[in-house]
This record gives structure tokens, sequence and C-alpha cells, in this order.
């Protein structure tokens, strides 16, 4: 079976940028569609179960047209979808099966909703048998409860209120909610049971306020939508950040050290899960909240404490809560999650079975999960993932432990979050930052290094040259400060079998031309350059580790580098290494001149007031002046190997 192979991490620190949430964007893309008029939809999530909600949409006669990456205009159908007769596949998406069955028994045609196996085994009776209380003609096609099912033209009528239960899933009674603005007429909701996950509810609620159909709560006991309301379209909306993601950042940061920020929620958000932040903080976590972020820091004593808290608030960010148990300092107990039994997988199960695999000592209740942690977690662990994304994101957690952990099927993460390991990377991959002086080496250093290691390899310096021969092509001037960050910023540049592309050219010699590499030297000292090229920079931190060469690798770019090394020779030295190269590749050279240029190089780079060239204090010195490139490479190998693992 495919796998990925997590290397053993010890630390997290960083910002991530999270994906829009998927309970926010398949609501907003359902209100959208039945609304009047044109929304579009900003940030939405791009991911398996918001792709089979625009599938389905589109199906069914709404305009649905991508304006760019993650926007999205909807053409709304005001209540009546233009196509008639479908088959609708829902793969495992619960959020666009339930509410869509709902708003479909009222459109008046002819449906059919099926989805992988695993739907099939999830429950929708409820939502059923509240939509037979007004007439609706919804049929099961397989086994009673479950879908497959069909849905037929019928008339329907709200008498009394519809009684429905809310003890197995929040999202029959969202279904509803959002559905019955359709009939136009008062309709009254009463719950026959306690009302599970209640924040998922409070998203709807709040969704449906924005497209402009109030709806009177009684507690959570009763729910009225006043006569003749409708939705209309409120123009342009944008997605919040994923807080059931934002959970494995932030105890990420909690077990890992920190801080770790999350972009995209912050302490207005409307989404439940961003509660989880407080369970890390009755941890002991260190929780900071801001407008539009929170970040998440290790307690103080470095160590979590245990828990026993009733989640059923946060179903889905309770996971990762039972993998960060694994980190506390004694029995925890999640309580009242029944509701895991009829998700993705039967979650009580599988966490239960997994977190055994890693040493826990786990006791298993119809609602209720216990976690003894371990002395110390088993290394090497294969994680089954039962097809469920939320198994896979939060067992990838255990390697923080200090362990390796294989987790089977990643890619079963593309179900809320495609790009989920690279941006764990982005926080936790070890990173080897080398720097040093012109001809010190360096480069070929850290390139053997990467490859002895097995990891990514980053010669920053060449996003410099790169930048710099942009410009020069683009006739943007090299002092023009905004003119050449615009270009680093979309620098249309691969790296390829040891070649380097500018769009299709390869350009791996022209970078190293004298023009390019003084051009180079210039625009590295333009601070929005040097932000432009940031980002790009960190995306190369990449599982299982990266070797990263150049100025401010180790200071800027990747502060929290596992190790850091400063790779150094004589300016002699590095003359004459220089001179070999030169009539090697028979081209003409002049020791002395080169000595002299070097120095002056030395001087210069050392005292620019940007990323100058120094020896940051918690930078390993290696002098190669004595040394051959083997040597050198054994000197940063044992530099590297005395890190703690
Ligand atoms: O390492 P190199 O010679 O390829 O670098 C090209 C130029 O870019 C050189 O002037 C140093 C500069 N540079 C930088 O300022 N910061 C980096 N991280 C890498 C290179």
């Amino acid at each position: 079976m495919n796998h990925l192979d997590l290397p053993a991490l010890t630390r997290a620190a960083g910002t991530v940028r999270l994906p829009g949430s998927k309970s926010i964007s398949n609501r907003m893309l359902l209100l959208a569609a039945l609304a009047e008029g044109t929304t579009e939809i900003r940030d939405l999530l791009d991911s398996d179960d918001t792709r089979v909600m625009l599938a389905a949409l589109e199906r069914v006669g709404v305009g649905v047209t991508a304006l760019g990456a993650n926007t999205w205009r909807i053409d709304g159908c005001a209540g009546v979808f233009p196509i008639k007769d479908a088959d609708l596949f829902m793969g495992n998406a619960g959020t666009a099966i339930r509410p869509l069955t709902a708003a479909l028994t009222l459109s008046g045609g002819n449906y059919r909703l099926s989805g992988v196996p695993r739907m099939h085994e999830r429950p929708i009776g409820d939502l059923v048998d509240g939509l037979l209380q007004i007439g609706a003609d919804v049929r099961y096609t397989g086994q009673s409860g479950f879908p497959p099912l069909a849905i037929h033209p019928a008339n329907v009528k709200l008498a009394g209120p519809i009684r429905l239960r809310g003890d197995v899933s929040s999202q029959f009674l969202t279904a509803l909610l959002m559905a019955l603005p359709l009939t136009g007429a008062e309709a009254v909701i009463e719950m026959t049971t306690e009302l599970i996950s209640k924040p998922y509810v409070e998203i709807t609620l709040n969704l449906m306020a924005h497209f402009g159909v109030e709806v009177r709560r009684q507690e959570w006991q009763r729910f009225t939508i006043p006569v003749g309301q409708r939705y209309r379209s409120p123009g342009v909306l944008h997605v919040e950040g994923d807080a059931s993601a934002a959970s494995y950042f932030l105890a990420a940061g909690a077990i890992g050290g920190g801080p770790v920020r999350v972009e995209g929620v912050g302490r207005n958000s409307i989404q439940g899960d961003a509660r989880f932040a407080d369970a890390l903080e009755a941890m002991g976590a260190r929780i900071e909240w801001g407008e539009q972020f929170i970040e998440a820091r290790a307690p103080v004593s470095g160590q979590l404490k245990a828990f026993d808290v009733d989640l059923n608030h946060i179903p889905d960010a309770a996971m990762t809560l039972a993998v960060v148990a694994l980190f506390a300092d004694g029995r925890c107990v999640l309580r009242n999650i029944a509701s895991w039994r009829v998700k993705e997988t039967d979650r009580i199960a599988a966490m239960a079975t997994e977190l055994r695999k890693l040493g826990a000592t786990v006791e298993e209740g119809a609602d209720f999960l216990a976690v003894s942690p371990p002395p110390a977690l088993a290394p090497g662990v294969a994680i089954d993932t039962y097809d469920d994304h939320r198994i896979a994101m939060c067992f990838s957690l255990a390697a923080l432990g200090g362990v390796p952990v294989t987790i089977n099927d990643p890619a079963c993460v593309s179900k809320t979050f495609p790009d989920y390991f690279d941006t764990l990377a982005e926080i936790t991959a070890p990173v080897i930052a080398i720097d040093g002086p012109s001809a010190s080496g360096k480069g070929t250093v850290a390139e053997r290094v990467a490859t002895t290691l097995g990891y990514h390899y980053l010669d920053s310096g060449s996003l410099y040259r790169l930048t710099a021969l942009a410009a020069i092509k683009a006739s943007v001037a090299l002092d023009n400060e905004a003119g050449v960050a615009a270009l680093a910023a979309s620098l249309p540049a691969t790296f390829a079998g040891g070649r380097v592309l500018l769009t299709d050219e390869d350009v791996t010699d022209a970078i190293r031309s004298e023009e390019v590499s003084a051009g180079a030297s210039k625009v590295a000292a333009l601070p929005a350059v040097r932000a432009a090229l940031l980002a790009r920079q960190r995306a190369y931190r990449r599982f299982p580790g990266l070797v990263a060469d150049g100025r401010d690798m180790g200071s800027v770019v990747f502060p929290a580098a596992v190790a850091k090394v400063f790779l150094t020779a004589s300016a002699e030295a590095r003359a004459e290494r220089r001179y070999k190269q030169l009539m090697a590749k028979g081209m003409p050279a002049n020791m002395h001149a080169l000595l002299k240029d070097l120095q002056e190089r030395d001087a210069r780079d050392a005292q620019r007031t940007v990323a100058p060239l120094l020896h940051c204090g918690d930078a390993d010195l290696v002098d190669t002046t004595r040394l051959d490139i083997e040597a050198a490479v054994v000197a940063v190998m044992t530099i590297v190997k005395r890190q703690p693992p």
C-alpha cells in the first residue's frame, strides 16, 4: 500500500496559512445555489468534499464558475434547481449528501444520491424521517436508514412541527434548516433528543443569516423559520480558514515547542472547533488569540497536563486531542464522543487501535475513550488510516515524540486538506542551514550532505541569481526595488535534474555569468526582494528534511534549523580553489586579481546592512582551509549527527 514515512521530529515552529473551512465552504455553496442572485465565494476550500458539492450543483443546473484559485461564482437558482432529473455521486461527503437531500426533496424533481461504500453505512434515517413528516417522497434504494436514496416530486405540506432526532448527527438539523425556507411557509423543528455538536448548527444559522434568512431558536430545542423568507445573495463572501485543520498545527506547537501560528481563523471565528485551543490551554499550552490568527506554544514547564473533558462540542478536533494525550502527564479521558462511531470510519475503534500501536493503554466505551500515554512512543509504527483524513492528519503528530511514524494511504487527506503533509513539513521537517563566504565550497558540501541524508536541497543563491537574470531580461533596473521584488515573487523557475529553467529556457550556465553574479549581489541587498523570496524558500522545507545553503538561511528563513553551519576558508585558499576551477574550464585567470576580488567582496558582504555575511553565534564554524570536499562533508555530518535525533 502507498505510504508516507515521517521522520522522527523534535520541533515545530512557524506559520501556517489554513485552507478554507469545509463546513463553511459546503454550506455557502448550497446557500448560494439556492439564493436569488450571484454570489462570489472567496477562499473556498479545494478538496474532495467541496468538489463533490460543486459537481452536484452543476449537475442539477446551477451555474458554477471558477474565477481564480479558490474563488468561485455561483449563479443562484432562487430555490428551484433547473435540471429535474439527475444521478448524484456524493463520495463520502456528509456535508454534501445531507443538506442536498433535503433541498432536492423540495425541488420537484427525480434525483438519485449515492456514495462510496462507507457512505452507504453512514446513517441518514433521522433526516429522512423528518422529511417524510412533511410529505416528501424520499426512498431508500439500498438498506433502510442509509444511502443510496431516490427522491421524487411530492406535495410538501408543513402542518405541525417536524420532530427530529439530534443525537446521531447535527447535520440532519442543518440539512432541514437550510432547505425549509424553500417552502416559503412557516416551519418549526422540534428536537426529540439532546442535540450534539451544537456549534455546527451555529455555523448553519450564521450563514443562513448572511443570505437573509433568520431562524428563531428556543434553546437547542425548537427552531422556527418564519413565513415568507427566501435566500438572497449577499454578493461577495469569504470562507474562514478551517478550524478543524488548525487543530493539528496548534497541537504541533503545544507538543513541539512552538510558537506555531495558524492564519485564517481568530478570536471571532464562527467555527466551534476554534475552541480546540481552549482544550490545549487547559493542558498548559500557551495560546495567543488574534483577529485573524491563533498561536500555540508548549507549556512553560514543557509538560502537557492530563485531562478529563466532555468534547461533544468539538467532535472533529477532539481526535487531535486523543493524539495529544500521548504527550500528557497521565491518563486522559475524552467524553461524549459517540458520534465518532458514524463518521468516515468508526473513529472510536480506529483511534483505540492505532493509539495502542504506539504503546498507549486505551479503554474504549460506547461514547468515550481513555488514553494512558506510554513512557516512550513505539518507534517505526505503521498507522492505518481507514480512508479517514482526520486519522492520517492527527497521527502524524506522533512523530513529534521523536519517533519515525509511517502513515498508510496518506492521500486520504485530500478529503479536506490535500496539501496537509507539505504544510506540516513547513513547520516541522528538520533543516540544516549552511552559509559561508563565496568559494568556501558551501554549495558542493551542502549538496553532498543532502544526498548523504536523503534530504532535499535548496541553493538559495540561485534564486537571487534567477531574479537578477529575470530583471535583466525584462529590462527592469536592478535598483528598482518594487519592480525586481514583483519579478521575484512570481519567478517562473524550475529545478530539474541538475538544470535550472526560467520559463522553458535552460539558464543553468547563464545564472553563473559575471554579469548575473554581480546583479544577484545587488538585488540581494533589496529588502523587498528578500521578503518576496521568503515564502518560496520556506516551501522547500519538505519531509524527510532540507539542507539549505545561503545567507540568512539559519537566521531569517529557517531560524529553527536543527543544525547551522558556517563554512569558511582563508581568502588565499578560496582564491586558489577558484583559480583551479577556472583553469580546469580553460578560462583565463589571475591568482592575484582573484584574491583581491574575493577580499573586496568579503568586506562588502560583511558590511552591507541587509543580510550581511557573518558567522552567527549559534552556527558551528567549519574551517575548510586545510580540508578537501570529502573531509568538509565529514565535518558537517559530525555536527548534524551531534544534534538530538
Ligand atoms: O551563493 P551565490 O553566490 O549563488 O549567491 C548569489 C548572490 O546572492 C550573492 O551575492 C549572495 C546572495 N545571497 C543572499 O543574499 N542570500 C542568500 N540566501 C543566498 C545568496
